[in-house]
């Protein structure tokens, strides 16, 4: 079986976890092999980076600098390696997340994190330039006020989910800027509809492409 690769995308309260694990369920049902891993994540290193990025001071460049440190270790030792098994990859965030917080959030220069996306994804033994990308990413798209309404009392917030409202507005808009460079990578999916609508909704986007029986 061909490897496959799906990223999940979305504001910080935008409910992608529990969509994830039903996803890995499902794919395993159908008798896949599935990884559910994260981004900043998935490796003993890159879960270093994770706990500074999300916990301690550092300017946007930093940050991107850190994540894509992390998403190096993470596709060298863990997605590379499940792909090229044949393996079902679901990934709580990816590229897109770094476009949308460090870039669209915290105003980091996108050319920049262009020029650092082609240098980390780029498939070890291939040219350079043909760059490792998620086969689906599914947007949970919501409403910045809506997420911080969920958000709202259900744990100490980290960095990022005490920041303001008007950022996760800049944050929403990364995402769509990414949407709109690569749409028929992208379902976005309306996160503002009760949990078993988005679950359909997730699952009707995956069968329209042939991801899922
Ligand atoms: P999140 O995925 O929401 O995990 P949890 O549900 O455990 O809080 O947290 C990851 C945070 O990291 C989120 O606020 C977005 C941020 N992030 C970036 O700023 N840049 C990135 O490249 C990635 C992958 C995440």
């Amino acid at each position: 079986m061909q490897g496959l690769f799906i990223s999940f995308e979305g504001i910080d309260g935008a409910g992608k976890s529990t969509h994830i694990d039903a996803l890995a369920q499902t794919f395993r049902a159908q008798g896949r092999v599935v990884t559910v891993t994260r981004e900043p994540g998935g490796t003993p290193l890159a879960e270093k980076l994770r706990a500074m990025v999300l916990n301690d001071p550092m300017d946007a460049m930093t940050e991107a600098l850190l994540v894509f440190a992390a998403r190096r270790d993470h596709l060298r030792l863990v997605i590379e390696p499940a792909l090229a098994q044949g393996q079902v990859v679901l990934c709580d965030r990816f590229t897109d997340a770094t476009f949308a917080y460090q870039g669209g959030g915290r105003g980091f220069d996108l050319g920049l994190l262009s020029v650092l996306e082609k240098m980390v994804q780029t498939t070890p033994g291939k040219k350079l330039g043909i760059m490792r990308q998620p086969d689906v990413t599914v947007w949970f798209d919501l409403p910045a006020e809506i997420a911080a309404q969920r958000l709202s009392g259900t744990r100490v917030p980290d960095k990022f989910e005490a920041q303001p409202q008007a950022f996760f507005q800049r944050v929403s808009n990364g995402y769509l800027q990414r949407m709109l460079e690569s749409p028929a990578r992208f379902a976005r999916i309306d996160a503002a509809q009760t949990r078993e609508a988005v679950w359909g909704d997730v699952l009707s986007a995956l069968q329209h492409r042939g991801w899922l029986a």
